[in-house]
């Protein structure tokens, strides 16, 4: 088909490329003099008269990678690939560098880049002459950022993911990336890792060039990009060193001319059935609690609208197909092998889980694309009717601590549930207490002398998109080092109005709006209090009386409000003024005002 489709559009001289969008820069019949200015840069380095002037598509390849970012450095080496499918396809390429975003090592939390790279990737789309652009995705939040961008700039758009990397391993074990973390800072606070152990197990989780190889944020986002149909079919899980993964690059730079003569934009693509396809992968796949924020902040900019309770009605009551860490056992490479993203969707369509006449990036239906493509390995992704685990999906809670926080219950331990959600007579249901902590700089202080026991659920406040600007990753805590080396079969439960890292297996209570910053019920929570947590209801309560929690909102009020981290940068101070809730994307609702700008 790639064969079929490059001979068709080498030969296309376009007679539509009067009507490209470049046109308005190079070929102005009103002023040939602006044209030559506009044009006259790009020859600087050798594009020539005829290729600006001959109405070939102007394909941006919008780069993410760099050596700041290196989950998505390889793809400096995999857009000279996705040039050569655009050359080919008769396109011209531009390729330009993103704001960049690396996960595990901006402070205070990559999220805070996600909106700066938005708006920075709009600015650059809107200002230049680009016909259609490829998304170099990969680590995290550069799969939403460019999704977001090309939703509110509505020009034909494609991602290319950068890949997983090769499974790590320690001898025969495999070492999953970022979710060793989790596991290496318990075996330290245990002491049966010394410093050097701990260095050593964690890097063993990262083999080569790509991004997380565990079901992380990453994993989920490409996947996601796919479901709603903004990749090509079968792209996202090939590793990164792979051949194939070369040879996708290749393809989709020949896909978006196609794209691009064809005038398929991302609102022809991203409509609501899209978003709920992607709901419904994110449960089979077993997706990072990361993507609902992300989901929703790429619909709010195309102006779909969708919520967290979408996510608890279409994903909750479906089952986890894919046994891959951190929910399960393998990784990247197994996941890839056993059929990737479409053998997930083979099992959703057949029944009728998914809507299979949902249009995407190559001009075919989902149905088209993945129908009957199951796995051939059934240790890796499961039949529908045996699957990992049923009801997989987020919960979507509210109560008189917050109005909207989420809950992934495919990583609730069989453990957990056998010596937790005991004490009521109802399965689904616990109360304990609570010991609270005001950010993780107060936790990593307090939490070897705080008064917890196997019986505590933890609090992490001041740690929302307002309070530790961005929403930091941190509410997934690890219980005592002491609890631990008595034997704590299970990770303890947390709450938080942070995030929690896509790679890590707590049951928690996350993503909680209001934030303590925003001075929601949260920050008049006090060490000690009891809570009830009642999964069936979807409620979290405090259990103090109405008197008692309005006595305590007036001392909060009129001590001035919850007291934030202050603000260390120009953009972070920008960024707090104009964010909105996790619950709602955590966008800037401003900027949710300009969808599909490139029409104007
Ligand atoms: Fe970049 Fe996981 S840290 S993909
Ligand atoms: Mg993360």
């Amino acid at each position: 088909r790639t064969k079929e489709l490059e001979e068709k559009l080498s030969n296309l001289h376009t007679e539509s490329g009067k009507n490209l969008r470049s046109a308005r820069w190079f070929d102005r019949p009103d002023d040939r003099a602006m044209s030559a200015l506009y044009a006259d840069r790009y020859m600087n380095y050798g594009l020539t008269t005829e290729e600006l002037l001959s109405g070939k598509p102007i394909v941006g390849i919008a780069q993410s990678g760099s050596d700041l970012a290196p989950c998505n450095q390889y793809h400096t080496t995999l857009a000279k690939r996705v040039r050569e499918g655009i050359r080919t396809a008769g396109g011209i390429a531009i390729e330009f560098p993103t704001h960049p975003i690396q996960e595990s090592s901006r402070r205070p939390t990559a999220t805070l880049d996600r909106n700066l790279s938005y708006l920075g990737l709009v600015e650059l789309l809107y200002a230049y002459p680009f016909d259609g652009v490829v998304l170099l995705t990969g680590c995290d939040k550069t799969t939403p950022a460019m999704l977001m961008a090309v939703a509110t700039m509505n020009i034909p758009a494609i991602c290319l993911n950068v890949g997983p990397m090769l499974n790590g391993y320690d001898r025969k074990t495999l070492i999953g990336s970022g979710t060793v973390v989790w596991k290496a800072r318990e075996l330290h606070a245990t002491g049966e890792l010394d410093d050097t152990g701990v260095f050593d197990m964690v890097t063993k989780g990262t083999p080569s060039v790509g991004h997380c190889n565990t079901m992380g944020t990453a994993s989920t986002m490409n996947a996601l990009a796919e479901a709603l149909g903004m990749a090509l079919p079968g792209s996202a899980a090939i590793p990164a060193p792979y051949r194939e993964r070369a040879q996708c690059a290749y393809k989709t730079g020949v896909q978006i001319v196609e794209m691009v003569h064809a005038d398929r934009k991302p609102s022809d693509i991203m409509t609501r059935e899209a978003f709920e396809n992607a709901i419904a992968v994110n449960t089979a796949i077993g997706g990072s609690t990361n993507a609902p924020i992300h989901l929703c902040a790429i619909a709010k900019h195309i102006g779909v609208k969708l919520d967290l309770d979408d996510w608890d009605r279409i994903g909750h009551g479906l089952p986890l197909l894919l046994n891959m860490q951190p929910a399960g056992e393998w990784l990247g490479e197994e996941y890839y092998r056993a059929g990737g993203l479409q053998a997930i969707q083979a099992e959703l369509l057949d029944q009728g889980k998914l809507h299979g006449d949902a249009l995407t990036a190559n001009g075919k239906t989902v149905k088209d694309n993945a129908a009957g493509k199951h796995s051939w390995d059934r240790r890796t992704i499961k039949g529908y009717s045996e699957p990992m685990k049923r009801e997989a999906g987020f919960l979507h809670l509210s109560g008189n601590l917050f109005d909207s926080a989420i809950m992934k219950t495919s990583v609730i331990s069989d453990e957990f549930r056998a010596e937790f959600l005991v004490d009521t007579n109802d399965p689904n249901a616990f109360e304990c207490k609570t010991v609270v902590f005001d950010g993780p700089e107060d936790y990593y202080a307090r939490i070897d002398k705080a008064d917890i026991d196997e019986r505590t659920i933890l609090v992490m406040r001041g740690v929302g998109p307002i309070g530790y600007p961005g929403a930091a990753e941190v509410v997934n805590m690890t219980a005592p080092g002491r609890l631990l080396k008595q034997g704590l079969k299970y990770s303890l439960p947390c709450i938080g109005d942070g995030r929690q890292s896509g790679t890590s297996g707590s049951p928690s209570i996350l993503n909680a709006s209001p934030e303590a910053a925003a001075n929601g019920n949260l920050a008049i929570l006090r060490h000690g209090d009891k809570i009830r947590v009642d999964l069936t209801k979807r409620k979290v309560n405090l259990l103090i009386s109405e008197e008692e929690i309005a006595n305590r909102r007036e001392e909060l009020m009129s001590n001035g409000g919850y007291k934030a981290v202050e603000a260390h940068t120009p953009y972070q101070d920008f960024f707090r003024r104009e964010v909105g809730p996790l619950s709602e994307g955590m966008v800037f609702e401003r900027a949710t005002r300009f969808q599909r700008v490139a029409q104007n």
